[in-house]
This record gives structure tokens, sequence and C-alpha cells, in this order.
């Protein structure tokens, strides 16, 4: 039988810090299986047991976590004025109410985009202060210089004035003309804007990794799969950008040339 600590198993699903969960369940405002627990450090069952803080229950499927490969053309919008939006990319039967994108894409930019009905996960997941890093493969017009390096690094100032956070970005092993980028933070545009600041031009983006939640190669564009609740906690991973560049850079370069 899987156990877990039950201020783990809220503090996965809720704002609520480990402290916080302590000071609630010492009141009594923690159940386990409708019984009081006021230690917080007690084992669960997560498949289980059912657990409910301050009256509110927090089961494994309360909401729904899809992941998309967007393609190009694909608004990331609910309203279908706005033109073919990503939800479309998840079958009627599964498109629950409240489903919406947690986070943006250009209609023009492709790659891993989270589909949820949970606003406290998105929330959680898009708040400037948690800095959740995202990961992204471009094809650019002229081929990348190494100043780019030390550019993207020290926080790059954008045409209107907008300040970057620093980021990093590397040119592929492979071609000269594609670059790996990790931002922590999402300007409208950033990634096309900040390769504009340096006199380049992105011809084709695709986000290929969101936390260390990374684009699995079977999810082809226009895929989308149901995520489990382990690769919803790697959303809130650090993920080591060179490691995943050593890793992972002639692969996902391999893809965009041939494509
Ligand atoms: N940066 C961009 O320029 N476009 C995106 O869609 C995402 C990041």
């Amino acid at each position: 039988m899987p156990s877990v600590r039950l201020d783990k198993f809220i503090s996965e699903r809720t704002e609520y810090t480990r402290s916080q969960i302590k000071q609630l369940a010492a009141k009594g405002s923690v159940t386990v299986n409708g019984i009081a627990v006021k230690k917080s450090d007690t084992k669960i069952d997560p498949e289980n047991d059912s657990v409910t803080v301050c009256g509110q229950a927090l089961s494994e499927n309360r909401y729904r976590y899809f992941l998309v490969n967007k393609p190009e053309g694909y608004v990331c919008s609910t309203d279908e004025k706005d033109g073919e939006i990503v939800l479309n990319l998840i079958p009627p039967e599964l498109r629950s109410k409240g489903l919406f994108p947690a986070g943006r894409l250009d209609k023009d930019s492709t790659g891993a985009l989270l589909i949820t009905d949970d606003g406290e996960l998105a929330h959680r997941m898009l708040s400037p202060k948690r800095h959740i890093s995202k990961i992204y493969i471009v094809k650019l017009d002229r081929p990348f210089e190494s100043k780019y390096v030390n550019e993207f690094e020290k926080g790059m100032v954008l045409a209107n004035g907008d300040t970057c956070r620093s980021a990093k970005v590397r040119c592929s092993p492979d071609c000269e003309t594609v670059a790996f980028v990790e931002l922590t933070e999402g300007k409208y545009h950033q990634v096309r804007r900040m390769f504009s600041a340096v006199g380049n031009h992105v011809q084709f983006l695709q986000r290929i990794s969101l936390g260390s939640l990374i684009l699995p190669e079977k999810l082809r564009s226009g895929m989308y799969m149901e995520l489990l609740h382990k690769d919803v906690e790697n959303l809130f991973l650090p993920l080591d950008f060179d490691i995943f560049f050593t890793e992972n850079a002639s692969f996902f370069s391999a893809n965009l040339i041939n494509k």
C-alpha cells in the first residue's frame, strides 16, 4: 500500500504551506476518511484515503490535466471567435466544463501547453514569483552568434524598453541556425522579441519543456495526453538547463531540422 505524509499530500494540491497545514491539522480542520487528524506528519494512502481541508475534499481526480503539443494556427483562448482554439485538440467526450489553456503560446508557436480545469494550479504555475522555467527551440533566419549567450544572460532590454530576467541561450550542436532558450518568465512574444533585439529573427518556435515536464517524443504535433499526478508535480520541479541541453539538444534539433 503506497503511503505519503499527509502534509506533503495536501501541499501538493493546495496553496497551503507545510506549517499552515500543521496548524490547520492541530485545529481539527484536516480529516482523513471523515476523522480529524491532528498530526500533519501522519502517513496516508493517497489512492484510497479521502482527505479534506477546511471541509474541501482533495481527491486524486478532482481536476483534469492535459498536455498538448500545439500545432501552428491554434489560439490559446476559450472563445471560438478568436479562431481555432487549442481546446479543440481535446476530444469532445473529455472536454469537461471549465477547461482552459494554462499559459500562452502565440498562434504561430508550437509545443508543450497545459490544458486544465484547475485554476489554482494554473495560478501557481503562472505566478511571476515562481519563475517556472520553460525551454524553447527556435529556428533562426541567421546563424547564432556567441555574443547572444552573454546578452541573454545579463537581462536583455527589448525594443519597447521592457527588461527581461536573465535567460540562457545555446546554439544547437548540429545546426548554426537552431537555438535553445530557457526563460523563467513569460512576456508577450518574448522569445521572438529577444532574438529581434539581437538582430535575428525567429522563423519557427516550439516549447519543449514546462518546469521538469519535457515534451514526450511520442506526443506528436496536434496530439494530447492526460497527465498523471506525478507529471503535474514535474511542472514545479526545476530542470537543469545545461544537463537538459547536453542530453536532449541533438534529439530536438534533428526533429526540427527534418521537419
Ligand atoms: N515566446 C514567443 O515569442 N512566443 C511564444 O509563443 C512563447 C514565447
